[in-house]
């Protein structure tokens, strides 16, 4: 645990995180560092001493954003020129980015990379006494944090019991910002749930790039080989009155045993975020993804047979290097034979690095976003029409805010992950109640809650 950082005592405290969720949980591990360091949190930009930036590099438009913010933060600092900005996270992981940032952006004081974070009190400290920048971006193995955590829900917990990437898919970035996979101890991650489940959190959700590979690589020796079923099985056996999700399945490692977990535990979701990415054999091949077409949808099809209207939701890309016609449509086969309840769709992104950053692409810019037109409208429909199956049906829902379209509701997820609105009022957030579902929309189900 981090020692009192005596000039930082009392300053406020600012961290903003973006990407994707195992970066909103190291943005929580960022906060409790500034916390135990004495600073006091802000949700307040304007107002705060120290600002962190906890950056995504998946896509362009992420890191353009980025940049953009960080441009505009120099009028903070000329206003206040005791201000420290930091940028931490993905994009901090490439060295390009470290210097574009030291040349171009003198209002940053540091950058700290993603297995850095413990150097945060030590960069600030540096920062406070010269207004030379200073960035820490090597690999340290230690990457779990003890002592007192910042959680952003009160009733919702992320968890990530792996790290990193190994699978280099041709288009991704992660496994270069994130470095090799490891995984947390069973015994560290299952006493973490215990705790966040004795002090109230209703929701566990599981994180990792590749959950299904969850036990190949320790960092430290474990006497049992535990995989992620087996993982599943340890945490559905804790006692309280909580739900367990994870993210992400890679489609290369469902077992059986997976599968048999997520029907045999009833406090796992029943619901499956199995990213698809393309539904070309020919692109999952120039991709990386190491499944075909017909394994995805073998997986598919024995969830279904258990349950048939089982929710499952997917990423694509669209518009990966030479996708052709035919290409996108399997792509829009897959999605019209599988119904997905949700689809997250992105145009494919050039990263510097990857092996896909060399591949050549004809297809132009427009051509990309008129497919991804036509995916999202084809998914509307898939989306509008398979809500239905859900009208006349009782689902048990986390409520996890007020709705910021109809006023006197509130909204929060079913078990399947399914958007749920209902009249109610905000005393109802982070419980479990059981709702009536009577209309369908494309993106949620409304309903009157029942006693
Ligand atoms: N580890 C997770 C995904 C992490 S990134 C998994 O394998 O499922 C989240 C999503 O971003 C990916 O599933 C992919 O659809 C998308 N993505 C990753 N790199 C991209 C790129 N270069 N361009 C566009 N989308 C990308
Ligand atoms: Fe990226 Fe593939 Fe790893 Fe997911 S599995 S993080 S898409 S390289
Ligand atoms: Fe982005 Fe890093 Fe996550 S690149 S998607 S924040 S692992």
């Amino acid at each position: 645990m981090e020692k009192i950082l005596k000039k930082a005592v009392g300053k406020l405290a600012y961290v903003r995180s973006f990407g994707c969720q195992l970066n909103m949980s190291d943005g929580e591990k960022i906060k409790s560092i500034l916390e135990n360091i004495g600073c006091v949190l802000t949700d307040d930009e304007s107002r705060a001493d120290i600002i962190i930036l906890n950056t995504c590099a998946v896509r362009e438009s992420a890191e353009d954003r980025v940049f953009g913010i960080i441009g505009s933060m120099k009028k903070l600092k000329e206003e206040k020129p005791s201000l420290i900005i930091g940028v931490a996270g993905c994009m901090v992981q490439q060295e390009q980015n470290v210097e574009k940032i030291k040349k171009s952006y003198p209002q940053v004081s540091f950058a700290v990379g993603t297995s850095a974070l413990d150097s945060i009190p030590k960069l600030i400290e540096e920062s406070l006494e010269s207004t030379k920048f200073v960035s820490d971006t090597e690999e340290y193995s230690n990457f779990c944090m003890g002592g007192h955590q910042v959680r952003d829900s009160s009733f919702k917990a992320s968890v990530p019991i792996m790290y990193g990437c190994n699978n280099f898919c041709t288009y991704c970035i992660v496994p270069y910002v994130r470095g090799r996979e490891r995984s947390r101890s069973p015994e560290e991650i299952v006493s973490e749930v215990r705790e966040l489940v004795r002090s109230g959190y209703k929701e566990i959700m599981l994180l990792g790039q590749n959950v299904n590979s969850y036990g190949n690589y320790f960092e430290e020796e474990c006497s049992e080989k535990i995989d992620f079923p087996k993982l599943l099985h340890m945490i559905d056996s804790l006692e309280g009155e909580f739900v367990i999700r994870f993210m992400s399945s890679h489609p290369k490692d469902v077992s059986p045993e997976l599968i048999d977990a997520i029907f045999e535990c009833p406090k796992v979701a029943k619901h499956l975020h199995l990213p698809l990415q393309s539904g070309s054999n020919d692109v999952l091949d120039r991709m990386n993804r190491k499944y075909t077409v017909e394994k995805y949808l073998r997986i598919v099809d024995e969830i279904r047979r258990r349950s048939p209207d089982f929710s499952l939701t997917t990423d694509i890309i669209v518009g990966f290097p030479d996708e052709t016609e035919q290409d996108f449509g399997a792509t829009l086969d897959v999605l019209k034979r599988v119904e997905y309840d949700n689809v997250y769709s992105f145009i494919y992104s050039k990263r510097s690095g990857t092996k896909a950053c060399d591949m050549p692409d004809g297809t132009t810019e427009q051509r990309k976003s008129e497919r991804m037109r036509e995916l999202l409208e084809l998914q509307r429909e898939i989306s509008t029409r398979h809500y239905k199956r859900f009208i006349g049906r009782t689902m048990r829902v986390l409520v996890d805010g007020v709705s910021k379209k109809r006023e006197g509701f509130v909204t929060g997820k079913s078990n399947e992950f399914i958007i749920v609105e209902f009249e109610g009022d905000k005393s109802l957030i982070g419980q479990f109640v059981n709702v009536k579902i009577t209309d369908s929309m494309n993106w949620a189900v409304t309903g009157e809650m029942i006693l």
